[in-house]
């Protein structure tokens, strides 16, 4: 990236897009240093298309019932992706599993997040699990993907207390606040330069091995 240019970022969505609402806000009022250049839908419903276009930014959509498998697909959103041509790739409620043709093809600029505490609660449903398994603490992760689903190195972290009489709708509420903090928090890390994927280092944080996620702001009960 040339010194004073804007990371370029393409979104991938399937539905509501508040995650997306957050990127393009801290693009808009400067805490984030990046550009979005296109927001790309597998779903041509979901409402995060009518959020980028009201923004001005290019939508595309890559309907998975379009093509015969999971590869086919996949070749397609990467060829639409290049067009812009990102330095990151951001999932932001991306509701496909990708092939590892697709995660090596944006290997170390592809960051996901995901409404728990990783690596606990991988896949779907997770703030009806936190509630039937009676965490106490819930929350969401910001990683790189690798080739291991909700398995890659964690960057951040932030905690949600799970109070009693929480419902699933009223945890997911407050995970999805801290979610709108860390994921423009990290990408933003990931523009300074501060951030990056060493092959075989795995995370780098200013230059250092991160030894262990990152922890946003508790939120505890108490606070
Ligand atoms: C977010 O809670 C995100 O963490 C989750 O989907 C929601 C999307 O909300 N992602 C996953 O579950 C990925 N496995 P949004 O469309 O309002 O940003």
């Amino acid at each position: 990236m040339k010194p004073g240019s804007k990371l370029r970022i393409v979104v991938l969505i399937s539905g509501s897009g508040s995650n997306l609402q957050a990127i393009m806000d801290a693009c808009t009022y400067g805490a984030l240093h990046a550009e979005v250049s296109a927001v790309i839908s597998n779903a041509g419903n979901a409402y995060g298309l009518q959020r980028a276009r009201a923004a001005g930014i290019p939508t595309e959509v890559v309907a998975h019932a379009d093509y015969p498998d999971r590869g086919a697909f996949d070749a397609a959103l990467v060829k639409k992706i290049d067009r812009y041509q990102p330095g990151l790739v951001v999932l932001a409620g991306f509701m496909r599993i990708l092939t590892p043709d697709f995660v090596q093809h944006y290997a170390g600029r592809l960051l996901n997040i995901h409404p728990s505490l990783l690596p606990r609660l991988q896949g779907l449903h997770t703030h009806r699990r936190a509630l039937e398994e009676q965490h106490r603490i819930h929350g969401a992760s910001v990683h790189f993907v690798t080739e291991e689903l909700d398995g890659g190195p964690v960057v951040l972290q932030a905690e949600v207390a799970v109070l009693p009489g929480d419902d699933e709708s009223t945890l997911a509420a407050r995970v999805l606040q801290q979610e709108h903090q860390i994921y423009p928090a990290v990408i933003q890390w990931f523009a300074q330069g501060r951030l990056r994927l060493d092959p075989e280092q795995g995370v780098m944080m200013d230059d250092a091995p991160l030894q262990q996620p990152l922890r946003w702001a508790t939120d505890s009960p108490a606070a």
